[in-house]
């Protein structure tokens, strides 16, 4: 069935850019320079969408502070994915009741997944009179229209648009850092896995221009990011939605095509779209990075079927294997869900044993998450908290045992590294990444930071490695003797 995209007309988003130079004006009246906090729980999509949250209220004339207390505009990214994020978030904003209290006036925004949820947004419109705006993702782009109705009207706004989803162009974002950039090349998922919310509240798949893309990315190159990572709730059907034009492996050869030093990473993908093309693509392109996200979720095929996954364990075991023919070096990580309602011991030893078989690189687990209107929350589920806690720190013990063996197998060799930023730790004072996406800390001068090096891995332990620069762009440089 074709996805009708909705997509905001570049005029909606030229005014949303009035409203801002409107609430400058406003907020500049009053003197002192006014701050903001934009707090974000969840995925890398939120990451991404509050860095244009901070894009419209840095054009508001906002600076930004990490102090509740300063702030007056905090706004509070939501994740719904699991219970526990969702029990952090309503804390958290229930503690803003203090700072409001000490600084009337200041405005409290709730927005992002966990809001979209009716059930949700109900309980903050009833249980949290803090709370001043509330909106969900398809949103995001009108901010500056609902904050000015806040701040006009001094009315609670509760927006949560009901349909499938949008694409906006042109938000301006501010990102956070200055070497690592993340790009969204697809909203929405389709795949509704059973256990799963992403697609009651994030909408259909919608894709985003190749040419907006690659636009995006010689901006981003441009401006000196050495690290892009292509994001979407499952990159591999990209382009679906469009066509067919220009599938993901496409748009990875459009990307490595334009000229510069950088990497490109991606995720998520999803088992049942990747493609030995998107294998080929990745091994032929020399910027993009020999690391796989590839979410199994359970060993056991009984639970995959019930989680809607459309693959077998077969069919994911060979996608390892074939992603691991044309890319010897791949870094492959991995998402497991525990306690997935029914999951028996004899399914659990199945996670075991492809893990066992597979040997990840690191894995994500998480114990299942009852999500409200999703068809697990009314399977039958036997098990109790206790079982699930217990193959939770089985599985747990397992991938770090596995992760740690992975990494002593790195001491001894020489890497290409992106310096990335600072630990505030001494000794080991600076952080970064191998092509696979590996954590090493290494000594050496701040100024490195966002320059590729050579290092010899020395030590290692589950979590990280640890290096020692033999050379960078600078040449061979040791700050310790530098002054
Ligand atoms: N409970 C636990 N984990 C979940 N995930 C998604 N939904 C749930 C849930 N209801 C996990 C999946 C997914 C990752 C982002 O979060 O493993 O890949
Ligand atoms: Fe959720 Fe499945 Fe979509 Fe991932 S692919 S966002 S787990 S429904």
């Amino acid at each position: 069935m074709a996805i009708k995209r909705q997509v905001i007309e570049d005029s909606e988003i030229r005014r949303q850019e009035e409203i801002c130079a409107r609430i400058f004006a406003r907020v500049a009246a009053g003197g002192a320079r006014p701050l903001a906090l934009v707090d974000t729980y969840g995925c890398q999509q939120n990451e991404a969408d509050s860095e244009k949250l901070r894009g419209y209220l840095a054009e508001m004339g906002y600076g930004f502070t990490s102090d509740e207390f300063e702030a007056d505009v905090i706004v509070v990214n939501t994740c719904a994915v699991r219970e526990h994020a969702e029990m952090r978030v309503l804390g958290n904003v229930g503690a803003l009741n203090h700072t409001k209290k000490a600084r009337p006036g200041q405005i409290i925004a709730v927005c992002g997944c966990m809001v979209q949820q009716p059930h949700m947004a109900e309980k903050l419109k009833k249980s949290y009179p803090v709370v001043d705006l509330v909106f969900g993702p398809h949103e995001l782009w009108r901010f500056p229209e609902l904050l000015e109705r806040v701040m006009t009207k001094h009315k609670r706004v509760f927006a949560a648009d009901k349909s499938d989803g949008v694409v906006a162009e042109g938000i301006p974002q501010r990102r956070d850092g200055s070497v690592k950039a993340w790009l969204s090349v697809m909203y929405g998922c389709n795949n509704f896995c059973t256990y799963c919310v992403v697609p009651y509240v994030r909408g259909r798949e919608r894709s985003r221009l190749p040419e907006d893309i690659l636009a995006e990315a010689r901006q981003l190159v441009e401006a000196g990011y050495k690290d892009i990572t292509l994001l979407g709730q499952n990159v591999n059907s990209y382009g679906k939605d469009l066509g067919g034009g220009t599938d993901f492996a496409d748009l990875i050869r459009l990307i490595n095509d334009i000229p510069g030093e950088f990497r490109i990473r991606f995720m998520t993908s999803h088992p049942k779209d990747a493609t030995e093309k998107l294998f080929r693509t990745m091994a032929e392109c020399e910027k993009c990075c020999r690391q796989l996200h590839l979410p199994v979720q359970s060993g056991s095929d009984r639970i995959l079927k019930r989680m809607n996954r459309s693959y077998d364990r077969e069919k994911y075991l060979g996608l390892v294997a074939l992603a691991r023919q044309y890319m010897p070096e791949l870094v492959l990580t991995t998402d497991i869900i525990v306690g997935f309602p029914d999951e028996t011991e004899e399914d659990f030893a199945d996670t075991l044993s492809l893990c066992e078989a597979v040997r990840f690189d690191a894995m994500f687990t998480f114990i299942y998450s009852k999500r409200v209107g999703t068809p697990a929350a009314s399977m039958p589920d036997p098990y109790t908290r206790a079982d699930k806690q217990r193959h939770f720190d089985q599985l747990t013990e397992l991938s770090n045992r596995i992760s740690g063996e992975k990494h002593r197998e790195y001491e001894g060799r020489t890497l290409r590294v992106l310096i990335d930023g600072e630990t505030g730790r001494e000794g080991y004072n600076l952080s970064s990444r191998t092509d696979g996406g590996r954590l090493v800390h290494l000594s050496g001068d701040p100024a490195l930071i966002g320059q590729f090096a050579d290092v010899t891995i020395t030590a290692s332990n589950t979590w990280a490695l640890y290096g020692e620069i033999r050379n960078s762009e600078f040449g061979i440089r040791n700050w310790e003797n530098d002054s």
